[in-house]
């Protein structure tokens, strides 16, 4: 048995220092990747506070398509340079949305999505994930929690 708990009094660095440590715990020795990116998307789910969506888009021939995620039924694939994902994988840097409704072309897989987290997941220089987070609230993201899942996404590079 696993038992992640949050603190809502918690620091968000201290938040994605457990993160990371727990996904780090989780993940280590084990070989299969969709038995990481679902523990990790449940971490996140767990751990992190005010999201409605959370988890993985995979670059399968060229474009991305579903993961493991916690949330409602997600589109299943986007084209690279598509929506709010697409873009991060087009161009290797995270994107911090404050407002998706002022994002060109951000897809809305659930119309409660008001602020996005992407973040690539590069290895070999190649983009081979993003690490999608959804949150319900308006300017939920700031440069800490970029800083928290761009550490997450360096760990699962190798592990995904
Ligand atoms: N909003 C994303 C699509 C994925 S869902 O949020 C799960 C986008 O614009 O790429």
């Amino acid at each position: 048995m696993y038992d992640f708990t949050a603190d809502p009094a918690q620091a968000k660095p201290d938040l994605y220092r457990d993160l990371l440590g727990a996904a780090d715990a989780l993940t280590q020795g084990e070989p299969d990747a969709v038995a990481n990116m679902a523990n990790v998307a449940a971490l996140i789910w767990q751990l992190v506070p005010d999201l409605n969506w959370a988890g993985f888009y995979r670059m399968v021939e060229g474009g991305l398509v579903l993961g493991p995620f916690c949330g409602k039924p997600a589109c299943i694939r986007i084209a690279v340079g598509q929506g709010v994902c697409g873009a991060a994988a087009e161009s290797g840097q995270t994107q911090l949305v404050e407002d998706v409704h002022a994002f060109p072309g951000h897809i809305a897989c659930d119309a409660e999505s008001r602020s996005e987290l992407v973040v690539p997941v590069v290895r070999d220089g190649a983009v081979i994930a993003v690490i999608d987070l959804d949150s319900p609230v308006k300017g939920r993201f700031d440069a800490e929690d970029q800083a928290g899942v761009e550490a997450l996404a360096t760990l699962l590079s190798s592990r995904i």
